[in-house]
């Protein structure tokens, strides 16, 4: 098993990995946002790219998911680890608490949400967008390896960004029943499914959006927030690489099984366009 982790630059600083290189993976879709780093923990094989590149130079809209799915696939990963900062859409969800989403709501608007296209038709399922088995080794890690509060399952909305929501918007997705508001969920969700890969994410929240009275994202909050959150999500993703079981199955590794696909030749020229 290879282990990809996803996420800004501080988790592989803090990871203890030995052996370590990096690898600079050219990919069809471009460059990826960063070299892959490639070491070893607990005797398992992780390779680690930071989603924002390691100067975070890279907006939600503009991180190459494509190449970065292509590349930690290309270095052998068959499960991802990811992280995102999440604004809290409820209450009981103050900052610094842990979410394992299970569920995504896609409010994205610019961004190439697949592999295929060109003539090659994929309708792959993605009712559970999140791989169940991962959901669950992560909100366990999350229980054993911190103090912090932590929420197993709720369904994280992703918008375009790069600004924060409005008002409306944001009582909206309250209204919704959903739970966390973020930028990066989608499309690396659905590219990991694509790929194969079982993935899930360990989402810290840093603000309450700006559903709540008086409330104004700023983002100082939400670096501060972001700093603090830090720590809990590396020693959760640690603790999950170190526990993870040697039997982990995931429904991810077939999911392009049965999937209505059509190879190119079998489209008629005149509709390739
Ligand atoms: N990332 C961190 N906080 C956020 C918020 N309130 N909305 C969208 N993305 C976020």
């Amino acid at each position: 098993m290879t282990i990809g982790v996803i996420g800004g630059s501080g988790i592989y600083e803090a990871l203890p990995l030995e052996n370590t290189r990096t690898e600079s993976i050219s990919t069809p879709y471009g460059e990826p946002t960063d070299d892959v780093t490639l070491g070893e923990l607990g005797g398992r094989e992780v390779a680690f790219l930071p989603r924002h590149g390691s100067d975070h130079q890279h907006t939600p809209t503009d991180v190459s998911y494509r190449a970065n799915i292509y590349a930690l696939k290309a270095a052998g990963v068959d499960r991802v680890i990811a992280t995102n900062a999440v604004g809290s859409l409820r209450e009981d969800l103050p900052p610094q608490t842990l979410v394992v989403p299970d569920q995504i709501f896609d409010r994205t608007k610019h961004r190439s949400p697949t592999f295929f296209g060109d003539g090659m038709v994929v309708h792959m399922g993605f009712a559970k967008p999140y791989c169940p088995e991962m959901v669950a080794h992560l909100a366990e890690s999350a229980r054993e390896a911190t103090d912090a509060q932590v929420a197993e399952n709720g369904t994280y909305v992703c918008i375009e960004g790069p600004q924060f929501s409005t008002k409306a918007e944001s009582e909206f997705y309250r209204e919704q029943g959903w739970d966390v508001v973020g930028m990066t969920a989608i499309p690396e969700a659905k590219l990991a499914r694509e790929a194969e890969l079982s993935y899930a994410t360990v989402a810290g929240v840093t603000d309450y959006d700006v559903w709540k009275e008086d409330s104004e994202v700023t983002l100082e909050e939400v670096l501060e927030n972001a700093e603090a959150n830090q720590e809990s999500i590396n020693a959760v993703i640690e603790r999950a690489i170190r526990t993870m079981p040697d039997d982990f199955e995931s429904h991810a590794w077939s999911a392009l099984e049965g999937t209505i696909n059509t190879p190119p030749e079998a489209i008629p020229a005149e509709t390739r366009e």
